[in-house]
């Protein structure tokens, strides 16, 4: 049985070892006040899927204020991976579902995620929940190097 919450103290390495499934070449320093700022936040969510005690999936979710349309908000998501040997078993469906009913609570008219060319199993599943490209192209630009401290 999958239980979704939101990200607490203590789940930091485990959230991490997920992030690293992402891009293994990458460092992904969780930080314990980074997560705390996040549950306290009421319009940006780390989720995690639990199974028997484990952190076996994550996806975070950010509600995003605008000036275009009255009072209504837009979502992003980012983030989002399952652990290896749980994959196929709808967990990555229960994380996104969860996230889908936060950002319809918090008055969203879209929700938007970018994911790489070859993520074909993610492309899939929010295919499956309503998701096209209707034109759009997505464009990044990192900015990593350019931070200072
Ligand atoms: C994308 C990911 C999170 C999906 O998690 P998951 O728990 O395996 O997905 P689910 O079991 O909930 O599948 C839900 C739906 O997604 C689609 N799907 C999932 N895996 C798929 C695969 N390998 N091939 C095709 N479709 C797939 C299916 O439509 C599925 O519905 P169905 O079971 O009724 O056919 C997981 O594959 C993953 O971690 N991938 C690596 C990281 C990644 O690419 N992240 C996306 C960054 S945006």
């Amino acid at each position: 049985m999958v239980h979704i919450r939101e990200a607490k103290d203590g789940d930091e390495g485990q959230i991490k070892e997920l992030y690293t499934l992402l891009s293994p070449k990458d460092d992904y320093p969780v930080l314990t006040g980074r997560i705390q700022a996040l549950a306290e936040s009421e319009r940006d969510y780390l989720l995690v899927a639990e199974v028997d005690g484990r952190i076996v999936g994550t996806l975070t979710v950010n509600v995003c204020p605008n000036g275009a349309f009255g009072d209504l908000n837009y979502g992003v998501m980012e983030n989002f991976v399952v652990s290896s040997e749980k994959r196929g078993l709808g967990i990555g469906q229960s994380l996104y579902d969860y996230a889908y009913s936060m950002v319809k609570e918090k008055r969203c008219s879209k929700l938007m995620v970018l994911t790489l060319s070859d993520s074909k199993a993610a492309q899939a599943l929010f295919q499956k929940n309503g998701f096209e490209a209707d034109g759009s192209v997505g464009l990044k630009r990192y900015m990593t190097d350019e931070l200072e401290g």
